[in-house]
């Protein structure tokens, strides 16, 4: 069964699960003081998730996880923002639901993109990082949006455990090595999607973990098991980074994706956490 599937099939059970959950939460006296709030948030959080949740085999504990996740990805993080596919005039929105358009139908993320990642914010934008440094107007690699959405086995973006998701958002830390900083000093850098000094190659251009690294464990561990919950999106249309071909793909387990990137032993090994 994929994701997409299981997802489906899920539904009515997760909302009984979610409601029973929110109602054992308010009424626990532990839990009271900290969760009126934490419980608002969870239940907004699951009214505005735009795509279907699985939450099969999770705990009670892991589901207000994907609530609050949902609420801080979807209302304050604005992941889905720059982590699409979409390209104008409607970009992460569904046809006929884009805010910014003149008489538009309540604002609606596109289920077929969300979350699968594709922007490219550097096209054709000049890099230019100085006077007298040897690059001049060097034209930088792509800086795409990548695909955050869960593998087959539910692992978030496309398979990271959540120590890994962790090390991510709180440095910056780019995984895949896809633009390095470069090395040589002539005007033509290698390898080509290099980027020049200053600037850190290593890091997450434009993502922007400077300010989510400020998020707590819980709340880092709430957005990874949301994440989690998402449906499956094999992002075959998308240009990939420079020098990454397969970045963007993603294992959905489904028959039609030839292509995806087939998990490694590591990967299957991996454990949730
Ligand atoms: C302003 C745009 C923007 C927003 C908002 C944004 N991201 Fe990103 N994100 C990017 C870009 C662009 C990259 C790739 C950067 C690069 O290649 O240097 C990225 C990369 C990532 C990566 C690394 C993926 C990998 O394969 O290693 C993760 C994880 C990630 N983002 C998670 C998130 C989450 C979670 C949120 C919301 C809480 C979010 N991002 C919000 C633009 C954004």
């Amino acid at each position: 069964m994929t994701n997409e599937n299981s997802a489906k099939t899920v539904g009515a059970g997760a909302l009984l699960l979610v409601v029973l959950l929110l109602g054992g939460l308010i009424n626990s006296p532990s839990a009271h003081a900290q969760s009126n709030a934490d419980a608002d948030r969870i239940q907004q959080g699951f009214a505005m998730a735009p795509v279907p949740l699985n939450l099969m085999g999770k705990s009670s504990y892991q589901v207000a996880l994907v609530g609050r996740g949902s609420y801080l990805v979807n209302a304050i993080g604005d992941c889905n923002g720059c982590h699409t596919s979409g390209g104008p005039p409607n970009f992460n929105y569904l046809y006929g639901h884009n805010p910014y358009f003149l008489h538009p139908g309540p604002a609606q993320a596109n289920p077929a993109e969300y979350l699968a990642g594709g922007a490219n914010f550097s096209t054709a934008l000049p890099f230019n990082v100085g006077p007298g440094l040897p690059y001049g107007n060097y034209l930088g690699p792509n800086i795409i949006a990548r695909n955050l959405t869960p593998d087959l086995h539910g692992l978030p973006e496309g398979g990271k455990t959540l120590a890994q998701f962790r090390g991510v958002l709180r440095t910056g830390v780019d995984m895949d090595h896809i633009h390095p900083t470069c090395t040589s000093s002539t005007p033509v850098p290698t390898p080509p999607n290099c980027i020049p000094p200053p600037v850190d190659g290593s890091r997450l251009q434009i993502m922007p973990w400077p300010v989510f690294h400020q998020l707590s464990d819980d709340d880092i561990e709430a957005v990874y098991e949301y994440l989690s919950a998402i449906p499956c999106i094999d992002n075959k249309t998308s240009t990939p980074p420079d020098g990454a071909p397969n970045e963007l793909r993603n294992n959905c387990g489904s028959s039609d994706n030839s292509g995806a990137v087939m998990p490694t032993e590591d990967s299957l090994a991996r454990t949730r956490r």
